[in-house]
């Protein structure tokens, strides 16, 4: 949807708003502009979007045009739509608003918010250090000009030697360090997917991932994850049906279900891709994240004989976002052409945090084993206050990984994120990890917060979950039969 929204679109997004919390209290207007504005903090209604006249949204809503005149002009005075007279009103957020890492629209005011929509963890006690150490070693770059395109050598040569320890026999030629996980992803998009490409994703799957394709203007069709992760005679008919040119995947505990992709399902998936010729990118942002003792199976790339498997990965899960470390490996000459490639975004990242990043990995055993010692007790305290406080919400629990994906008693995940927001809980509903709007059953919680704050959560969120219920609790519809 880009530009314009129509009447009847409008009306799909915003879904049962008439029955959101607190409804009985306010009139039908301000509940329609509140429902506006809820599709615009979720991210699902874009800003700078026009949206239809009056009476297109009047009819497609089956309500009196003066109510719509009501919510927008309401809109218009928090500041949340501009209009000009015989042009149209278009969508926008008040001044003192950002974008916060994860997409969604963040006032700068809130402190004590809990932020659950951001699945990321603090930095390790021992940044500092590492920090310190790298400092010490910048001057044997200084002499340089400081652009490495692929990244110094012995940070690429330290995560060649991870990807080789893990089974996978990797030379630093074989690695682009990136900054970022994200930008890995972009630069090799813009290497292996001409604008218009097509691309098979899991649904559901890292929303920030579909940014980036939708940045392509990729053509995304979607392998649905079951409730015990794929099925592999659909992801495979998929890719034999559907042919695409690339498949974004994410193997270790996916980002938001927490799955992991069995050994057999990995070397399938690889032979089918070859045979179709499809190019498999395969996101391990959470690979050093098994938790319970957990088996991580060989990686994707080891099935790999034709040069078809591109690995992305970085720093942010096991040690810290804010470094923006993350990094590609490929074959030497994809490496070449994708620094080729990222001579016209950015030409290198920061040699400073790279220094940083190596020494950090020097340390990889003593941090990620706190890190997973910690993230496992955390995400038990989630689960123990979800059991507790909401109890008819169904969870899988993730052997690994930093969120979990919890099946709620409805469809109210976008519904219980506006609510929750009040509370002072920021969600990232369902809807926001698929395509089309659907998801609406399901909410990730990352456990990547301390306990007593994911328990504090969790109890807001019961809280205003029984609110809901209270304003009308919203039903499945029955299918209607068209004969
Ligand atoms: C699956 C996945 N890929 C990529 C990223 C982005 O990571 P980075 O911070 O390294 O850019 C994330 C972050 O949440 C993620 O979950």
């Amino acid at each position: 949807m880009t530009g314009q929204v129509r009447g009847v679109q409008l009306a799909r997004l915003l879904g049962q708003w008439h029955a959101l919390p607190g409804r009985r209290r306010s009139p039908d207007y301000a509940a329609l502009a509140g429902a506006v504005r809820g599709l615009l903090a979720d991210g699902r209604l874009p800003l700078g979007v026009r949206l239809p006249a009056e009476r297109e949204l009047a009819e497609a809503l089956r309500i009196s045009r003066t109510t719509v005149t009501a919510a927008y002009r309401h809109l218009r005075e928090t500041g949340h739509l501009a209009s000009r007279r015989g042009a149209g009103s278009w969508t926008m957020l008040p001044g003192n608003h950002r974008v916060a890492s994860t997409g969604l629209w963040t006032p700068l005011d809130d402190q004590d918010m809990i932020d659950l929509g951001a699945a990321a963890p603090a930095a390790p006690p021992q940044l500092l250090d590492a920090a310190r150490a790298a400092a010490e070693d910048l001057p044997r770059y200084l002499g340089g000009a400081g652009y490495h395109p692929t990244g110094i050598i012995e940070l690429r040569e330290a995560v060649a030697d991870g990807y080789t320890a893990r089974g996978l026999p990797t030379s630093a030629d074989q690695i682009m360090v990136t900054s970022g996980t994200q930008h890995a992803l972009d630069l090799v998009l813009r290497l292996a997917l001409a604008p218009g490409g097509s691309v098979l994703v899991e649904s559901p799957t890292y929303p920030n991932a579909l940014a980036a394709l939708a940045g392509r203007r990729a053509r995304i069709t979607t392998h649905g994850l079951a409730a015990d992760g794929w099925d592999s005679d659909l992801l495979l008919g998929g890719l034999r049906q559907t042919r695409p040119k690339l498949a974004y995947l994410i193997p270790e505990f996916q980002n938001p279900t927490g799955h992991l992709m069995p050994a057999a399902l990995r070397e399938r998936v690889v032979a089918a891709a070859h045979a179709v010729g499809t190019d498999l990118v395969v996101d391990e942002s959470f690979v050093d994240l098994p938790l319970d003792g957990t088996e991580v199976p060989p990686p994707v790339g080891v099935y790999d004989r034709h040069s078809r498997v591109i690995s992305i990965g970085g720093m942010s899960k096991p040690y810290w976002g804010g470094l923006r470390i993350g990094w590609v490996r490929a074959s030497a000459p994809q490496v070449q052409r994708l620094a080729a490639v990222r001579v016209g975004v950015d030409m290198a990242s920061p040699v400073l945090d790279q220094l940083v990043a190596v020494h950090l990995l020097a340390h990889a055993d003593a941090i990620v084993t706190d890190r997973r010692v910690t993230l496992a007790a955390q995400r038990d305290a989630l689960l123990g206050a979800l059991a507790q406080r909401l109890p008819d919400w169904r969870v899988t629990v993730p052997r690994g990984g930093v969120t979990l994906w919890a099946e709620l008693d409805g469809p109210v995940s976008s519904a219980l994120a506006r609510a929750a927001e009040e509370v002072g809980v920021r969600l990232a509903p369902g809807p926001r990890f698929g395509l089309d709007g659907t998801l609406e059953r399901f909410l990730r919680l990352p456990f990547t917060l301390p306990a007593a704050d994911l328990v504090e959560a969790v109890g807001r969120i019961a809280a205003v979950r029984y609110d809901l219920d209270r304003t009308g609790r919203q039903r499945w519809r029955e299918p209607t039969v068209i004969a």
